[in-house]
């Protein structure tokens, strides 16, 4: 049943693949419990209201585009351009899958109040953001990652809100989120209530902010492949070797610092790679968002290499300059899969 659903959404691919990842996370944790029956775990709108500071503006722009590229999944590209340019105002929305019974839309998120979010309150949008809850209170489809984003800090909350909500109207009328029973009821049991403060993230070293960076930047939703469950493969965080199907025979690389990952990177050539989007002579696919985190600041991007370097090393070879063959570490057909 569920299954059949999965493995049609497994045609999608760049960020609609990730749908699969959470759509199966969903139907296979033991921890659904009641949830499907009794409807999703949720805390009731406040009041609160986030001031516009010019500071806040700042950082939650550089948040939604370079940070947590938001955009990708709200707006409309054409992705044959290099790289990849907006066709519509930002954040205007975007039929993210459609086929069959099912359809995954990245809503309009601009100050519409019509077709966007122009009459949510500030809590509404934080709350969606966050914890995955729509203003009128029902479930968000977890290819919204809100599971990421719910370690963001308050105050990083508070300006990408203020950001959000500075988006042009864009008036675009696009069709719902369409997600067939059995799902719709599993998807129940995601969200989670953040009640408690989430402090300031830790900059005391670049190890630490760098993994808050690489948690607000979903690296792992691409770069850690899974298994024919759609389960993420434990001990293989970050090895890569996951097809991205919009994206025929291009696989999430593996950038853990083993040799056959990233390590021999330096921090000089891992900046060079994110700002050009070439690894060298070689050019990196559109679906690594390398045209979006080209604007984060040298230093947040070192301190996104030094958190890569602390990540277990693991023997694991992905290339998307060879055919895909297939790969038993990884149970994915990628460049190179034959020789692990
Ligand atoms: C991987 C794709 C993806 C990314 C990245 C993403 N979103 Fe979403 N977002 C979605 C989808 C899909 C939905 C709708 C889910 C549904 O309808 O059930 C959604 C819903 C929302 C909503 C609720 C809107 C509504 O009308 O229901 C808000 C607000 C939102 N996203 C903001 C953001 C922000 C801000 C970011 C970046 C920090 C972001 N999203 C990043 C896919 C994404
Ligand atoms: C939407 C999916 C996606 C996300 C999110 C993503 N990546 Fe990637 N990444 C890819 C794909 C696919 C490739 C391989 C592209 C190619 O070979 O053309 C790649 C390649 C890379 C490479 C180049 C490795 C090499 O030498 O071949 C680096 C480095 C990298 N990603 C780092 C990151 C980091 C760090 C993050 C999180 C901040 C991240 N990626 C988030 C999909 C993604």
């Amino acid at each position: 049943m569920a299954w059949t659903w999965v493995r049609r959404l497994a045609r999608i691919g760049g960020y609609g693949i990730l749908i699969l990842l959470v759509v199966a996370a969903v139907a296979l944790t033991f921890t659904v419990g009641w949830r499907p029956v009794i409807g999703a775990k949720k805390r009731p709108l406040t009041s609160r209201k986030f001031e516009a500071t010019a500071e806040r503006m700042r950082r939650g722009a550089y948040l939604a585009h370079a940070v947590m590229h938001c955009m990708p999944c709200h707006s409309t590209y054409n992705e044959k351009a290099e790289p990849p340019v907006l066709l519509s105002r930002e954040g205007g929305g975007r039929v993210l899958y459609e086929e069959g019974g099912i359809r995954i839309v990245g809503p309009n998120i601009t100050s519409d109040p019509e077709t966007g979010i122009g009459n949510w309150s500030d809590d509404a949008i934080a709350r969606a953001i966050r914890e995955g809850i729509a203003a009128d209170g029902s479930v968000l489809f977890p290819v919204m990652p809100y599971e990421h984003f719910r370690h963001l800090s308050d105050e990083d909350l508070a300006s990408l809100v203020v950001f959000i909500r500075s988006l042009p109207a864009v008036h675009s009328d696009l069709p719902a989120t369409k997600v067939p029973f059995v799902i719709s009821r599993l998807i129940q049991s995601v969200p989670r209530p953040v009640t408690e403060p989430v402090p300031e993230p830790d900059v005391s070293s670049p190890v630490k902010h760098g993994a808050y960076l690489a948690d607000m930047g979903t690296c792992s939703d691409c770069h850690t492949p899974v298994n024919a469950k759609f389960q993420p493969i434990p001990g293989m965080e970050l090895a890569g070797g996951r097809v991205m199907v919009s994206a025929p025979g291009v696989a999430a690389a593996n950038i853990t610092p083993d040799a056959s990952g990233i390590g021999y990177y330096d921090e000089a050539l891992f900046i060079r790679v994110i700002r050009t989007g070439s690894v060298r002579a070689r050019k990196l696919n559109w679906v690594m968002p390398w045209w979006l985190m080209r604007d984060m600041t040298d230093d947040d991007l070192k301190s996104l290499f030094a958190y890569l370097r602390t990540v277990k090393p693991l023997h694991h070879l992905v290339d998307n300059t060879e055919p895909p063959t297939q790969c038993e570490l990884c149970g994915q057909k990628h460049g190179l899969g034959n020789r692990n």
